[in-house]
């Protein structure tokens, strides 16, 4: 902690909010500066990116995220336009709060494109989560994950493995913090308040007891364009989905990219089953609460990957590769691709031999953001009393 008061000429860090996995970020990060002596002074932006009620107001309202002192407004585009939409609005925003620091989260449009901003008019850039790799650059979030980091002048880590990918990145080790993961500072924050399952079925007009079942039910997340983008990979996705279904229930949370595509292509009735719950994008306490009771969880969400080796589920990661190797090497994660055999062979071993058992990884421990808050405060500090 530090005694002396917020310094009148240090401004105010601009969070920075998008799309639906910033979320949870943020929320315990504006707790801890709130929280911090001396408070440290924020600015809460929202650039747009995700703009619907369930992507977005719901979440909100679980966190108890305070409304946004601004939002840009962007909305949907391409990659390109949203990424320089999200430019182009921030610029003022950034001229008029004169802010000491841009934060930024995750690896998603918003993340990128603030940064870039906030670099370019020599304002200092704070990445949270930096250092992920998943090698694969065929994935937008790889590129702004790559792009962010290399703006950054504060680099806050997760696991200890990230520095490695930095400094390999020619990234000075000084100016990365190993502080742990402020997505389990919100899941452990919010864990008593889970919603149970059966309100969440009763809510979307389901049976309650869909999947009460001896054996357990699935979670089921899908959302990367990779996996349902294209007919060729979406359909045998599903297929294979509606098999395992047969032997284990399923609650699917559908993203409004997947839903796009899975009616476009025609594919909906597959997906109709009294065992198959067809969920709308689900608030936090929701899919907290669906999580935690579930035998198991098929994926290609890097949060849940995540989230899952805090709870101890097994999660079968429906992807080539990862960002996040600690879920695999410590936590209960396996990555499985999407070939349909594969998939079922992980499948019926969780359900023979209960599947993967791990270790929460280190500093995952609910106090990620406190340690950023001190560290930060301590970093703008040192740059008006060196
Ligand atoms: C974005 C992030 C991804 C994150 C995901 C979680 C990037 C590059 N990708 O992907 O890292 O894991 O969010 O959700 O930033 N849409 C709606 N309502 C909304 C938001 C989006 O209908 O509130 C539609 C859009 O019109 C678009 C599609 O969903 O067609 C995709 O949205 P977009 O924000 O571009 O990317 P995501 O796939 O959500």
């Amino acid at each position: 902690m530090i005694l002396q008061p917020w310094p009148r000429d240090l401004g105010p860090v601009i969070c920075v909010v998008g799309a639906r996995p910033n979320f949870m970020k943020m929320a315990p990060i504006l707790r801890a500066f709130a929280g911090h002596l001396p408070a440290i002074p924020t600015v809460l932006v929202h650039t747009g990116q995700h703009y619907d009620k369930d992507m977005n107001d719901k979440l909100f309202d679980d966190l108890k995220l305070p409304k946004p002192d601004i939002n840009l407004g962007v909305g949907s585009g391409s990659h390109t336009v949203q990424t320089a939409e999200v430019m182009r609005h921030f610029e003022p925003v950034v001229d008029e709060y004169k802010p000491s620091c841009v934060l930024v989260v995750g690896d998603v449009n918003s993340t990128l494109a603030c940064s870039l901003v906030a670099a370019k008019k020599g304002i200092k850039v704070v990445h949270i989560e930096a250092g992920l790799r998943s090698y694969d650059r065929a994935m937008p979030e790889e590129i702004n994950r790559l792009l962010t980091d290399q703006l950054a002048d504060r680099l806050y880590t997760t696991e200890l493995g990230a520095q490695d990918n930095l400094v390999r990145e020619g990234i000075a080790a000084e100016r990365v913090c190993f502080a742990g993961n402020v997505m389990i500072d919100s899941l452990l924050h919010n864990r008593s308040l889970a919603r149970p399952v059966t309100q969440t079925l009763a809510d979307a007009g389901l049976p309650t007891d869909l999947l009460d079942n001896k054996d357990g039910y699935a979670v089921v997340t899908l959302h990367r364009p990779s996996n349902v983008d294209q007919l060729a990979t979406l359909q045998p996705l599903l297929k294979v989905l509606r098999e395992i279904s047969e032997r284990l229930p399923i609650a699917f949370a559908i993203h409004p990219r997947t839903r796009a595509n899975i009616e476009r292509f025609g594919l909906m009735e597959l997906m109709r089953s009294p065992r198959i719950a067809l969920l709308p994008p689900q608030g936090y306490l929701e899919m907290l609460g669906l999580m935690s009771g579930a035998k198991l969880v098929l994926t290609d969400s890097g949060g849940l990957q995540e989230e899952t080796t805090a709870l101890g589920i097994p999660c079968l990661t429906l992807r080539e590769n990862t960002e996040r190797p600690i879920t695999i090497e410590q936590g209960t994660n396996t990555l499985v691709g999407i070939d349909p055999k594969v998939i079922w062979q992980y499948v019926n071993e969780v359900l023979v031999q209960g599947g993967k058992s791990g270790r929460v990884p280190a500093l995952w421990d609910g106090k990620a953001a406190e340690r950023i808050a001190d560290d930060l405060a301590r970093w703008l500090m040192a740059t008006v009393y060196p």
